[in-house]
């Protein structure tokens, strides 16, 4: 589905189930049954909420909502503040938006959120590569032992910080364990959640913060940068080009929409970029217009699954592009970026760009 109507209609359908392993079998074209870790891959993944339908979703999502919640958010934003500025301040004419900025930050922004040490933070790409990659493929085995690794690697974190006596009380991890200590949730949810959060979290942040210069670099609007409303700009970036560009779902019975018939069974992909450049809901689809008004977008998705970090991501995103508009004057690409097309995202690499600073 492309359209924007169809795409927010079905996002709240209750016919449309996010569940794993259902949406895992149909992706992995009934590969799950095949010989691998894939019974290791499900273990994990059907703990995330994100591959969860009904009252789980719901109390595993109402259980991390206060880490992404209004006070959390206003005790991250200086310590985002500070991060961007020390990122930028170390860099000079020419700069790799993905490696000098958008990875380290998104980064260090998640073991912030998580509560673990900063010195994990370089291996989050790693892991959140090797995670995501079991979503597709993990009856390969040397995807499979990577993706399994990543997890041991995550498992084996979320063990030292439960033993460690300096985490912070208000940190995702805490939260976890207070909630493992009174019940509400088994242990191997722990470190699944966790690992959810940096599959959700690192990747789709990263890319979009490149995806962001990119667009504003293309089309010409860097210096509108500096005079945009910084929230405004940032929801027509995601509008214009989101990090996760299409999510699944699987139709539990059948679904009559707009002329099309969905028979239960069907697997049924969302294409939000698609949707958000609908000719029907956004005049000029195709164009970047920082002033546009409305947050009407499905960059985040919508409905019971809406992203449970948009919050975070706006917060950091707005913070980093109003700081690099008002330090570099004139930015412009000097290659064409590197990219890596991992479903449903396009995972920027390299974005090399050449700034100029008027100081
Ligand atoms: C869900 C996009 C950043 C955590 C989602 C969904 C989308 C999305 C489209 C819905 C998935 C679905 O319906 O199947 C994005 C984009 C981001 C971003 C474009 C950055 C620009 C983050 C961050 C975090 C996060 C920073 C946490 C640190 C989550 C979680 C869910 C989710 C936990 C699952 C929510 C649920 O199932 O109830 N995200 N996300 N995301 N996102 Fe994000």
């Amino acid at each position: 589905m492309t359209g924007f109507e169809e795409v927010g209609a079905l996002l709240r359908h209750p016919a449309l189930s996010s569940a794993w392993p259902e949406r895992g079998k149909t992706v992995l074209h009934s590969t799950a049954a095949r010989a691998g870790g894939t019974a290791r891959t499900s273990d994990t993944v059907r703990r995330w909420f994100m591959f969860n339908d009904g009252a789980r979703h719901r109390r595993l999502r109402q259980l991390m909502a206060p880490l992404f919640g209004t006070d959390q958010l206003a005790q991250l934003r200086p310590f985002i503040e500070e991060q961007v500025d020390e990122l930028v301040d170390a860099r000079r004419d020419r700069v790799d938006v993905m490696s000098d900025l958008a990875v380290p930050l998104s980064s260090r922004v998640i073991c912030r959120l998580l509560g673990v040490p900063a010195d994990v933070a370089p291996h989050l790409e790693g892991w959140a590569q090797d995670i995501a990659a079991l979503l597709v493929a993990d009856y390969l085995p040397e995807v499979a032992e990577r993706g399994h690794r990543a997890l041991e690697q995550v498992e084996d974190v979320v063990r030292r910080s439960a033993e460690s006596t300096t985490l912070p009380e208000e940190s995702g991890l805490a939260l976890l364990f207070r909630a493992g200590c009174a019940g509400v949730i088994e242990d191997a949810d722990m470190a699944a959640i966790a690992s959810l959060i940096i599959y959700a979290g690192f990747e789709t942040t990263s890319t979009f913060i490149g995806k962001a210069v990119r667009s504003a670099l293309h089309a010409n609007a860097w210096c509108e940068l500096a005079g945009a409303d910084a929230e405004s700009s940032v929801e027509e970036l995601l509008r214009f080009d989101t990090s996760v560009r299409q999510v699944a779902r699987v139709a539990t019975a059948a679904v009559d929409l707009s002329g099309q018939r969905i028979e239960a069974g069907d697997l049924v992909l969302l294409m939000l970029g698609a949707a958000n450049r609908d000719p029907r809901e956004f005049t000029t689809p195709d164009g970047l217009d920082l002033r546009r008004k409305g947050r009407r977008h499905l960059g985040f998705g919508y409905g019971s699954h809406y992203c449970l970090g948009a919050g975070l991501a706006r917060l950091e995103v707005q913070i980093l592009l109003r700081k690099l508009a008002a330090r570099w004057q004139t930015a412009e690409l000097v290659a064409q970026p590197t990219i890596r097309y991992h479903y449903g995202i396009t995972v920027l690499e390299q974005l090399e760009i050449k700034v100029h600073s008027p100081h």
